[in-house]
């Protein structure tokens, strides 16, 4: 195991050229966007820091895999090396190729997820809870009261709170449980991990409660990275030890192959049970495609297969992490409000902080990512009020306490220099926020409404 510093143990073989834009190119890109960075052009970004998701580099190797897929309709030798390759390093027997992790999280919430009943978990993500929903589920918060403090500097801020579990029991009875969903390194809570003995205090608390284990294990790789750094005997383990040993306390993985695995598109839903490996192939032909292939094509599972390989390196994971801390870092530096301890994938912007001029009901972190990409050309995303939607029964906007700006890193793109560049920017945007005006909704979609909504500055008379 290395001991040097985050340097990448990778070099540079192909290069994408980036535009440089003005700020006048800026002011009216986002304003066509409706204040939006999701309805940008990606030709008027500068630094991408919008997702970690499909936008990672894949390895010389992974690019030679697709030259080595398998496209026959059945049986592709690709889906045999992926299938392996998932038990051998995740330990699930079976695999299901999806087209992302969706397409995943829409099969499971299907299969398990009766009317009525309650889905806990370690804090939501969008696209996983609105599955619930849409199944007849109600998604239940039951991650430690630390994940929604931003200041709170646990170790383990994505851990699951058993006095919360126990409590939902108590209030709608273990047979309105069918499951709970853990995710590893909770993107929402900032990309924060659980820890193992946590997650062995769940295992228990399901198997007394006769519940299914979900792993959300998006970005398990990352998670496993902060139990060798911060929990009691793992020093000295490997990255693909601890991720094998997380994987094997759960019972039934979602996967966004998207993030972790370093693949542009792909994800699978893996499981132990034959019963349930027996529905999901019912289900999957109907929404994916055959059980051999799901939502992917043969060359896009064997670069998954080789993408997993390489995400469970402990120097590539290092590396990756480390990247993001120095980014944090500077920012902590020069006095940058963000999320503490900084996380895996990604650094937190705490809005609230940055702008408390800005109500709530304003959309702050909103209004800073637009601010953001004035400025520089770095593209973000909100993660606060805009993201949280609307209560399903009041209709009212959810406000989380945590509202948000993500600068998401991805994996194996950009260099040192980059997050120079990055942290300069915000910190300029910081010495002028006062400047900053709060938005309105212009359209608001019924349904992950972050996605499309636009919006328009609110004037300045009621802006307080
Ligand atoms: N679970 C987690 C924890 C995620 O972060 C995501 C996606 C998904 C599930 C859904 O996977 O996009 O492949 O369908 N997160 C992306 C993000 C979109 O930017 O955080 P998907």
């Amino acid at each position: 195991m290395s001991t040097r510093t985050w340097a990448e143990p990778y070099k540079i073989k192909a290069v994408e050229l980036i535009k440089m834009t003005t700020p006048e190119q800026r002011e009216t890109a986002i304003r066509e966007a409706g204040y939006n960075t999701f309805l940008l052009r990606s030709e008027d970004v500068y630094i991408d820091l919008l997702t970690d998701s499909g936008v990672g580099a894949m390895s010389d190797r992974q690019w030679a895999g697709l030259m080595a897929g398998d496209e026959a309709y059945a049986g592709s030798r690709n889906f045999y090396h992926l299938q392996s390759t998932v038990e051998r390093y995740y330990s699930y027997k079976y695999t299901v190729p999806t087209h992302q992790g969706r397409g995943a999280e829409h099969i499971l919430s299907k299969i398990l997820i009766s009317d009525g009943d309650f889905i806990p978990g370690n804090m939501y993500f969008t696209t996983t809870r609105l599955h619930q929903e849409l199944a007849g589920g109600t998604f239940v918060d039951v991650i430690i009261n630390e994940a929604h403090d931003p200041l709170s500097e646990h170790p383990f801020k994505g851990n699951v709170d058993i006095e919360k579990l126990d409590a939902l029991v108590a209030e709608v009875g273990a047979d309105r449980i069918p499951y709970i969903c853990v995710a590893t390194c909770v993107n929402m809570a900032g990309g924060q991990p659980l820890s193992l003995a946590n997650l062995r205090e769940v295992r228990a608390w399901c198997d007394r409660n006769d519940a299914l284990l979900v792993h959300d294990m998006t970005r398990v790789a990352e998670n496993a990275h902060f139990i060798q750094k911060r929990e009691e005997g793992y020093r000295d383990k490997l990255i693909q030890d601890i991720v094998y040993e997380i994987c094997s306390l759960t019972d039934v993985a979602t996967m966004s192959a998207k993030k972790d695995a370093m693949v542009n598109i792909g994800g699978f839903l893996a499981m132990n049970d034959a019963a349930l490996y027996e529905k999901a192939c019912g289900l999957v032909v109907v929404y994916e495609g055959l059980h051999t292939y799901g939502g992917m094509a043969g060359r896009d599972m064997e670069a998954l297969a080789i993408g997993i390989t390489e995400s469970v390196d402990d120097d590539h994971i290092h590396a990756r992490v480390g990247q993001v801390e120095y980014l944090g870092e500077q920012l902590e530096k020069a006095g940058i409000p963000i999320v503490k301890p900084i996380g895996g994938h990604a650094v937190f912007l705490d809005a609230r902080r940055i702008l408390p001029h800005i109500p709530q009901e304003q959309f702050p972190a909103q209004a800073l990512a637009a601010a953001l990409y004035v400025e520089s050309g770095i593209r973000s995303m909100e993660r606060g009020v805009v993201s949280a939607g609307r209560d399903k029964v009041s209709g009212e906007n959810i406000l989380p306490r945590l509202e948000l700006v993500r600068l998401t890193i991805p994996r194996r793109v950009y260099t040192q220099a980059h997050m120079d560049v990055t942290a300069d920017s915000v910190i300029r945007v910081m010495e002028n926020a006062e400047l900053i005006r709060g938005l309105r909704f212009v359209y608001e979609p019924e349904v992950l409404r972050f996605f499309q909504a636009t919006f328009e500055p609110v004037p300045r008379a009621s802006n307080g």
